[in-house]
């Protein structure tokens, strides 16, 4: 039995990197291959034991709440139809009533400032903290895997993987006093450093433990890179008082929001479907060959 039941899902970030894609549609409804990227993070979570699952989302994402919410009539026709495979698709996504919760963030001030607004619905309890834009495909899901270090370790816990010196600026980065195996114990974290004064190479990447003191940081945290409140700088003004690991996950992570990681991914997973797999690989193959598409 997991620990931590709750995760949120901060969703109200402007997706600059994707537009105008993202302009109308919200990032998190983009799809990989044939499911929006906010299924695969619900599946980890899911897998990891979370039984509540909070939004915090800006305006212009009715389409997530939508997703999530039942769709009667479309339901109907499958049925009737006898569609059973979309049927099943659609109601893999749903979620028992009243699991789902949204928090509105009016203004975009920054990941750390959209999770203290979950404060009230998470209460004092350790919570999860999911970025459905970074897509982690791993044989035991990312979270779960951090859940089960947690139970061991507790503190703060965020998702870890070693990134290029030039990368570093991109990142949270990791501070880092001792490891043992896959944990590296924290002294602290920085957001986005230069490459030269980088601590470590060690980044964060879109999943976190939290303890709930995170919440009293976050009420006092100042706007830090970019402007934005980084919830980064709210764990490391914790560090003091609170354990904090990075996991060095076993898995691979996809950065979804950026168009470069969003079209690996969407080979690497087509690459492994057994509906898509073989013909994909054949195609690539030949435009890789500089080959004419052969007619269908
Ligand atoms: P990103 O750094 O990916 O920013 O946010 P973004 O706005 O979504 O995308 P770009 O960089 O402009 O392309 C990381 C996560 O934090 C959320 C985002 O929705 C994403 O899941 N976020 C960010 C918020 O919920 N609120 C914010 O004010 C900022």
């Amino acid at each position: 039995m997991s620990h931590v039941k709750i995760a949120v899902f901060p969703v109200a970030g402007l997706g600059t990197r994707f537009l105008p894609a993202t302009k109308s549609v919200p990032k998190e409804m983009l799809p990989l291959i044939d499911r929006p990227l906010i299924e695969y993070a619900m599946d980890e979570a899911r897998e990891a034991g979370i039984e509540e699952f909070v939004f915090v989302t800006s305006g212009g994402k009715s389409a997530l709440e939508n997703h999530f919410g039942a769709a009667p009539e479309l339901e109907r026709r499958l049925r009737s139809g006898g569609k059973t495979d979309a049927l099943a698709a659609i109601e893999r996504s749903r979620l028992p009533e009243g699991a789902l919760s949204f928090v509105r963030q009016e203004v975009p001030r920054g990941l750390g400032h959209a999770v203290g607004l979950a404060r009230r619905l998470v209460g004092n309890r350790p919570f999860a903290v999911m970025l459905p834009d970074d897509v982690i495909d791993a044989p035991r899901g990312c979270l779960r895997q951090m859940v089960e270090a947690h139970a061991v370790h507790g503190g703060h816990m965020v998702a870890a993987m070693e990134v290029p010196q030039e990368a570093v600026r991109a990142y949270g980065i990791l501070d880092v006093a001792e490891e043992t195996a896959r944990l590296a114990r924290a002294r602290g974290l920085v957001e986005k450093p230069d490459p030269a004064l980088a601590p470590s190479r060690l980044a964060v990447v879109g999943r976190y433990l939290l303890e709930p003191s995170i919440f009293d940081r976050l009420a006092n945290a100042v706007p830090g890179a970019g402007g934005e409140i980084q919830l980064t700088d709210a764990i490391n003004a914790d560090a003091r008082r609170v354990p904090v690991h990075g996991l060095r996950f076993e898995g691979e992570r996809f950065d979804c929001g950026s168009v470069p990681g969003y079209l690996e991914a969407t080979v690497a997973f087509a690459l492994k479907r057994a509906d898509l797999g073989s013909d994909l690989a054949r195609t690539l193959r030949q435009r890789l060959a500089g080959a004419p598409r052969a007619a269908a």
